[in-house]
């Protein structure tokens, strides 16, 4: 996976006795205006989220609390990421097929998005995806 496309960002971090507090602003800490917030919790330790790429949406991923991995791929790398540290945010732009998995018990990912819910906006189909990439490289 090539790191120019897919960035991990680190927030500012204001630490004091009664503990720490991170903050993203819209186009200052991320490079788009967010549109959208969900958060996956309870989710159970052998699940797999994701399993798509996005037409347009850049997202944000955060572990607020807990770890996961993020595996993700290009169409011509792959790549997995674990995510452990509630002021990193790992930058994924559209045309990024992803899966989530390895959740820790209590986990939460926060996903910021730049564009509102739109199933038409979805690629679910790993080959679909495929032929929409560059290179057909990868399996
Ligand atoms: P899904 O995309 O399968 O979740 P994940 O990315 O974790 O695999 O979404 C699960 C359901 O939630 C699906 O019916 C669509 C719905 N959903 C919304 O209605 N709005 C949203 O912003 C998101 C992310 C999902």
């Amino acid at each position: 996976m090539n790191i120019e496309e897919v960035t991990k960002l680190t927030f500012p971090i204001i630490n004091d006795k009664r503990g720490n507090i991170s903050f993203i602003e819209n186009s200052v800490q991320i490079p788009y205006d967010i549109k959208r917030v969900y958060y996956l919790y309870d989710v159970p330790a052998n699940s797999k989220r994701g399993g798509h790429a996005h037409r347009t949406t850049q997202q944000t991923i955060i572990a607020v609390s807990g770890s996961f991995d993020v595996h993700l791929n290009n169409g011509i790398k792959k790549a997995t990421i674990h995510l452990n540290r509630p002021y990193e945010g790992l930058l994924l732009p559209n045309m990024i097929w992803r899966e989530i998995d390895n959740f820790s018990s209590g986990s939460t990912c926060l996903v910021l998005a730049s564009e509102f819910y739109d199933k038409n906006e979805y690629i679910r189909d790993y080959s679909k995806f495929i032929e929409m990439t560059p290179r057909h490289e990868i399996d």
